[in-house]
């Protein structure tokens, strides 16, 4: 750039001299390089492109120059500004961009995270497993009855050959309805489900159901005064103990997985005769007693054998108390705890946890469809 024109420029204001051309535009050029965001950039422009800024009142300056010295004195200010406007512009497409990533990575959405922050409900891991109980039997043909948890007294105890002072009364201590001579209790077991299905059909009668009962048990890790049973009954002609073997058998491995049997142990109970106690091969140590280590093993205690229920061959009496031909038909009927075959299942150790509400317990079994 040339320098101030002294032959021509006697009255030359001091902000067209070079040097202070030079120092604005310098100026300039820093504030634009210093600027971070847009916004610094705009007063920046303001500063040094304004109209206020030093080149534009330079600029101004130059119609009071003597005609000669206009055109160099023009061109100065002009490269001035033209630079100024340059770096100007360059400066707001770099902060342009930068802002547009900036907002690419601030704003960016996640489209994979959850959207909906409601949770859904699962359904009672009881429920869960009932159904599924209902479905093995509803497979070979069974249908699935049910009955109220009101129940008359004749058909919780009497139909079932528990007469009033039968001493297994006893051992199924009873909620009895006000006023007590309506003889009316909550049912002690599902197998009142028995007497009145023989009640309403004809046989052949092959029924599962499982449902709620309850008894005047302690609450604790292994009792609570409700719990569930699954009652399952057949009767036709010819049926015998071993088709109830082969049927609680495929019931094990339908529950349990392959190779998880039965044994019957003799029982007593008023409805069956014979009666058994009936026990599932361990299906941890799977009937090895012990783990894998050696040691007992936790799960049956060394037994090899978990019990699991009630069954037998359903007793005479009961048939005809419930009008069935017992000269014609024979029939047998079993009785198990659902919850204990879940806690068996999943490894729940206090039966508490399935009443208590908690949804971390019922969320972690999720929903079957
Ligand atoms: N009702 C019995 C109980 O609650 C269980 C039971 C045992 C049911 C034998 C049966 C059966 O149907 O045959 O203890």
């Amino acid at each position: 750039m040339s320098g101030p024109n002294t032959e021509y420029d006697p009255v030359e204001v001091t902000p067209l001299k070079a040097e202070q051309v030079d120092a604005a535009v310098t100026e300039a050029l820093a504030a634009i390089e210093a600027a971070t965001t847009l916004e610094e950039l705009k007063e920046a422009r303001l500063a040094h492109a304004g109209d206020r800024s030093a080149l534009a009142l330079a600029n101004r300056e130059i119609g009071a120059l003597p005609p000669q010295a206009r055109k160099e004195a023009g061109q100065r200010i002009g490269k001035a500004r033209g630079r100024v406007n340059q770096a100007l512009a360059a400066r707001q497409v770099t902060l342009e961009e930068e802002r547009e990533a900036r907002i690419l990575v601030e704003e960016a959405v996640d489209v994979t995270l959850p959207w909906d922050r409601e949770p859904v409900g699962a359904r009672h891991p009881i429920t869960t497993l009932s159904e599924r109980i209902a479905d093995v039997f509803v497979a070979m043909g069974w249908e699935v009855a049910e009955g109220p948890v009101v129940e008359a007294e004749w058909l919780n105890f009497d139909a079932l050959n528990l007469g009033p002072d039968h001493p297994a009364r006893t051992m199924q201590d009873t909620f009895w309805m006000e006023p007590a001579e309506n003889a009316i209790v909550l049912r002690t077991h599902t197998s009142p489900v028995q007497a009145r299905t023989m009640l309403t059909r004809t046989p052949p009668i092959y029924v599962v159901c499982p449902g709620r009962v309850f008894r005047t048990d302690e609450y604790d890790a292994t009792h609570s005064p409700v719990f569930h049973q699954v009652e399952g009954l057949a009767i036709d002609e010819g049926l015998t103990m071993a088709h109830l073997k082969g049927t609680l058998d495929h019931f094990a491995t339908a529950m349990f997985g392959e190779g998880i049997t039965t044994r019957f142990r003799p029982s007593y109970f008023p409805f069956t005769e014979p009666s058994a106690e009936v026990d599932l091969v361990c299906f941890v140590c799977r009937g090895a007693a012990v783990d894998a280590d050696g040691a007992t093993c936790r799960t049956c205690r060394g037994e090899g054998w978990i019990e699991w229920g009630g069954c037998g061959v359903v007793n005479p009496r009961v048939l005809t108390a419930c009008g069935v031909d017992s000269q014609r038909y024979t029939g047998f009927a079993f009785g198990m705890g659902i919850d204990r075959t879940l806690m068996f299942r999943h490894g729940v150790e206090d039966l508490r946890d399935l009443f208590e509400g908690d949804v971390r317990m019922t969320a972690a079994f999720g929903t079957e469809i």
